[in-house]
């Protein structure tokens, strides 16, 4: 049996914040499951926004040449994918909606041009998410632009980890509840279980 590779993109600009630390938990549980992860910390990466040009609609590829580039074969290849934001205005952060807008591409030659990667195995994509308030409908705004952005990457949506009242850098720390159950949903992504959010 290979092992299962989760590809996670942090989406937030604050170095060993709460999103992070979360993350960090989670790639315990991955490696405690036998799993494997690789973090890619978007706010590092030179993403520049998608500039509507349809460009990708003729070839399937993003003409805009930065660190994007690096990342779409990445993607392709990905079985579990995570994409990690805090909640900036009832929504990602701009660096996450950056990358996501980017990934238009996928989009493109999913819908208009009929590429479709056809996965011999399932590939299915996760959000983790933070925030400061405790609103029941925080995280909703997220979780649908996720939501889209996996399915034109070709993922399936797994189901998300969200953690509400966390606002200071490294406050998610005073949660340890919410931590180890960071960690149990990085196991339950290795051994592909639906209760993923528990
Ligand atoms: C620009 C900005 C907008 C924010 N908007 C929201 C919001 O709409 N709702 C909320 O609950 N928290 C909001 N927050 C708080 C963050 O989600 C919170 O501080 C979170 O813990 C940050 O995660 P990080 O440490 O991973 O960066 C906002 C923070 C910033 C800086």
């Amino acid at each position: 049996m290979h092992t299962i590779n989760v590809l996670i993109f942090s989406g937030s600009p604050r170095k060993n914040g709460n999103t992070e630390i979360l993350v960090q938990n989670i790639m315990a549980g991955i490696a405690e499951a036998g799993g494997a992860s690789e973090l890619i910390r978007l706010a590092e990466k030179k993403i520049h926004p998608c500039i509507g040009c349809g460009g990708c609609e003729e070839e399937g590829n993003c003409v805009i040449n930065d660190d994007m580039q690096d990342l779409y074969p990445k993607i392709t290849a990905a079985q579990r994918i995570i994409i990690a934001s805090p909640i900036y205005f009832y929504g990602v952060t701009a660096q996450t909606k950056a990358f996501i807008d980017r990934c238009q591409t996928m989009w493109s030659r999913k819908y208009i041009l009929n590429m479709r990667s056809r996965p011999t195995v399932p590939r299915v994509g996760y959000f983790v998410g933070v925030a400061a308030t405790k609103g029941e409908r925080v995280f909703e705004g997220a979780i649908l632009t996720v939501q889209y952005a996996l399915d034109a990457m070709d993922f399936s949506y797994g189901g998300e980890l969200v953690v509400r009242g966390a606002d200071k850098k490294g406050a998610i720390r005073a949660f340890p509840e919410e931590l180890a159950r960071a960690a149990r949903f990085g196991a339950a992504i290795v051994e592909s279980r639906q209760d993923v959010s528990r």
